[in-house]
């Protein structure tokens, strides 16, 4: 479905949650942390830190943070049908790797760090456009085959 550009997905999807190995925590916002150091310590193809960076509507939670601009500034968001890919392949896959729905992935995160947290707000605001991105790769998936 993405031609070209299916090694970089699935090195986004590999990556995207890197900024959570406390040892390249700057921040303590992953996305940001984790494009910054594969960018910085790894000079990584800058789509690759910008899908990072973007991953999963991450500029929603950066708002959240007082990071949105920082973010925006150094990781503009790129293709949307990658960043949409990207979100599939997260919002589709649990934390131990097994397939599951957007709406349960949602809804575990949500449970996992529980009312009132960061992360539970941003995952609110950003559950319908997660859940658009991810009906869009299915039609391209679909369209695809
Ligand atoms: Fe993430």
């Amino acid at each position: 479905m993405l031609g070209d550009d299916a090694d970089l997905l699935e090195a986004a999807a590999w990556l995207h949650d890197i900024g959570y190995s406390p040892d390249l925590v700057k921040t303590g916002f992953h996305p940001l942390d984790g494009a910054r150091y594969l960018r910085d310590v790894h000079g990584a193809d800058p789509r690759l830190c910008c899908l990072v960076g973007q991953h999963s509507c991450a500029i929603l939670e950066a708002e959240e943070r007082g990071l949105a601009d920082e973010l925006a500034r150094e990781f503009p968001p790129g293709d949307p049908t990658l960043i949409d890919a990207l979100a599939y392949c997260d919002m589709t896959t649990t934390p131990t790797g097994h397939l599951v729905s957007v709406y349960d992935r949602l809804a575990e995160i949500a449970q996992r760090y529980g009312q009132g947290n960061v992360v539970t707000r941003f995952i609110s605001k950003a559950g319908p456009q997660l859940i658009s991105s991810v009906h869009r790769t299915e039609h391209r998936l679909c369209l695809a085959q």
